[in-house]
């Protein structure tokens, strides 16, 4: 009947968090691991690696870079994310036009259907620029299809979205901005008439499963190959051009691609 006056007890617990060390060293295991899985490479860039992994690990509780190696080799989500993450998607609207023009007169002359593939698509700029340029050459719609496909998911994600900057559209015309976009709280959106006419699918060009697209007329792989080293860039290239339909048709890659 006391034991309301008994003074109470004093349990003070004391919260002993565990500090993991720390140690995000020997980035050029993550850099080997990210090179086998893409093909990009940061021979010449590890400080920047080292610096973005880092705070890669650090927003997820990743004490280091071994212990990241481990985890993304059994854990595809995380690596999905690495990958996003360290991938680079900078691309606009009617970026190199010249190719692009090539393409249509080429499609124009074509006396058949064509298949036509962007390899990588990124954010979407590539494959719609190509169809807005069919578009505008009077080409029917029922003469071209156009697959747009890129390793990183939140590119592609973007893509079907198709919600751009003012900085993506910068090389539109007005009058092509008038025609194709609806202007909203700064975006410019893109009608769905020119969304319907490409199909997007994460794809990494050194998946055996690539195979399973089958064949295109025509492949554009621009500012990928950028991202290489020179034996990579060759498997790459060997690896795109499999997929042609007629093996005398030249790769559209990028001015930056060089060999
Ligand atoms: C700079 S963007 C180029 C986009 C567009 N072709 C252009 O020229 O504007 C490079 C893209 O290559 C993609 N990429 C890098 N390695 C890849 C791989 N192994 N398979 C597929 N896409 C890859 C990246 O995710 C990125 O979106």
């Amino acid at each position: 009947m006391f034991s309301f006056f008994k003074k109470k007890e004093h349990t003070e617990e004391k919260v002993i968090q565990k500090v993991e060390p720390q140690d995000y060293n020997n980035i050029e295991t993550i850099a080997e691991y990210f090179k086998n899985e893409t093909g990009v490479t940061f021979e010449k860039q590890m400080s920047i690696l080292k610096n973005k992994v880092t705070t890669f690990c650090k927003k997820r509780e990743i004490h280091s870079f071994a212990q990241l190696l481990e985890m993304i080799q059994s854990n595809n989500e995380l690596k999905q994310e690495l990958i996003d993450y360290l991938t680079t998607n900078e691309t606009f609207f009617y970026r190199e036009l010249k190719q692009i023009q090539e393409l249509v007169e080429l499609v124009k002359h074509s006396s058949s259907n064509v298949k036509i593939l962007c390899a990588p698509s990124a954010t979407g700029e590539e494959p719609y620029s190509i169809a807005i340029a069919l578009l505008e050459a009077a080409i029917d719609p029922s003469r071209f299809s156009i697959t747009g496909i890129d390793i990183n998911s939140e590119a592609l994600q973007k893509a079907h979205e198709a919600r751009y900057k003012e900085r993506n559209v910068r090389n539109l015309s007005t009058q092509l901005l008038a025609k194709y976009f609806t202007h909203s709280n700064n975006n410019y959106v893109l009608h769905d008439s020119i969304k319907s006419l490409v199909t997007f699918k994460q794809f990494n060009i050194f998946d055996d499963s690539l195979k399973t697209l089958g064949k295109f007329d025509f492949i554009f792989s621009r500012n990928m190959l950028i991202y290489f080293d020179t034996k990579t860039k060759i498997k790459a290239k060997n690896i795109l051009e499999s997929l042609r339909t007629d093996d005398s048709q030249e790769i559209f890659f990028g001015h930056a691609d060089l060999f």
